[in-house]
């Protein structure tokens, strides 16, 4: 029945992350002892502070449908967070609150794009970037990078990716999968080239903003000339553990949140309202009641690039924010490994998924494809028993 489908979802790839995910659970089901490093979550209760609004929420009886671009108290807890954090000023009129930054991203390419637009992708990316982007109908143009230059791009290439029919570019830091964070200087210098360029629009993705281990995140649209044409995106999703309430967020210019506004009226209305109530509680509270854990996830992190900077063949960057470790495993390119041929990532991670156990995401649908992907938003024990079978897999 695929011919029936339309053309729009038959070029849709399945999320990478999402399928492994998937696999991961039903080989679980079957009765094997899987350990899942696949999936982009915090492993961590969403914190009382936050669950205790939603259960006030419930019984102030908050039922009916919201505004659809959000309560305005929670916008105004938005620009708050935004000015706090970012340095950023917003009006309630540039502020949407949707169902996840997901829909965030998607709200703005459904509104920014047309048939035909290039949208750049500084890789390595978030796996959905590319799928939106071609929902929208526009063309994924990947910048690479690599582990050499810490997975940043350079100004240099970033101007010779740009031709008459690039429309935005989707920038992510801290990074999902390489956990690079850009310095402001560097967020500066790519700023001078999109100056050049005033038709380009920036989809600024801060969601790991507060999962950082020491370097500050800096934001697109504090660069005043990248103002009137960043749209910030943000979401409770990572850094309070609140992946399912479904809750993210934009800042931008006043005629796109309209867009965005009038776009998602037809499509979703307001988010739910449980969920939004509680996001109030969770973006009034001072950063420090989620330290526990940044500090947790911190540690997670020394230890497993420790552990894997022990195994032959993984090359490791050292990531400032967000929960994954990047490795480069080219070397193992061309083995064989107890009788797995490895030619590209996939192969790597399905021979992990084989042979340890371990579910991972190939670096190839993040543009990457060279490198893995592990989340380390698992116990410490967990992390340990991994390494070591890996390990064992390997030797
Ligand atoms: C870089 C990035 N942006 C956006 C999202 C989506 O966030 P949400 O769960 O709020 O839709 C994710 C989730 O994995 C992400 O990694």
């Amino acid at each position: 029945m695929k011919d029936q489908l339309s053309n729009r979802i038959n070029s849709l790839p399945v999320s990478a992350t999402l399928a492994m995910a998937a696999k991961a659970r039903e080989l679980k089901a079957e009765g094997k002892d899987i350990i899942s490093l696949s999936l982009g979550e915090p492993d961590f209760n969403t914190p009382d502070f936050i669950k205790e609004a939603a259960i006030q929420a419930v019984n102030d009886n908050y039922s009916s449908y919201s505004p659809v671009d959000g309560y305005a108290d929670l916008k105004d807890a938005i620009i708050t967070k935004f000015k706090r954090d970012n340095g950023l000023d917003y009006k309630p009129s540039q502020i949407v609150v949707s169902t996840g930054a997901k829909q965030s991203i998607a709200n703005i390419a459904m509104v920014l794009l047309n048939p035909g637009d290039e949208v750049l992708l500084p890789a390595p990316y978030w796996v959905s970037y590319s799928a939106i982007a071609i929902l929208g109908e526009a063309t994924p143009v990947e910048i690479p990078s690599s582990i050499d230059t810490d997975f940043k791009i350079t100004p240099a290439q970033l101007e010779a990716a740009i031709t008459p029919k690039t429309k935005m570019i989707f920038f992510n830091s801290p990074n999902n999968p390489s956990g690079v964070i850009y310095s402001e200087a560097e967020y500066r210098a790519l700023a001078k080239v999109l100056e050049k360029h005033p038709n380009i629009y920036v989809l600024s993705d801060e969601i790991y903003e507060h999962i950082n281990y020491g370097q500050k995140a800096f934001s697109f649209a504090a660069i005043e000339s990248m103002y009137d044409r960043t749209i910030t995106v943000n979401g409770v999703a990572k850094a309070f553990a609140m992946t399912g309430w479904r809750i993210g967020y934009i800042g931008g210019p006043e005629w796109i949140a309209r867009a965005c506004n009038k776009l998602q009226g037809q499509i979703t209305s307001g988010a739910n309202c449980i969920a939004q109530r509680a996001t109030i509680a969770a973006l009034e509270a001072p950063i420090s009641k989620i330290k526990y854990m940044v500090d947790e996830f911190h540690k997670r992190r020394d230890m497993i690039l420790d552990l894997l900077g022990k195994i032959d063949g993984f090359k490791l960057n050292i990531p400032g924010g967000a929960f994954y470790v990047f490795p480069d495993i080219s070397a193992f390119f061309g083995k064989e490994i107890k009788g797995h041929k490895i030619n590209c990532a996939s192969d790597f991670s399905l021979f992990l998924l084989a042979e340890a156990n371990i579910a991972t995401v190939s670096g190839e649908s993040f543009g990457s494809p060279n490198c893995i992907r592990i989340s380390y938003a698992a116990s410490e024990a967990q992390l340990r028993e991994a390494v070591s079978r890996i390990e064992k897999a390997l030797a």
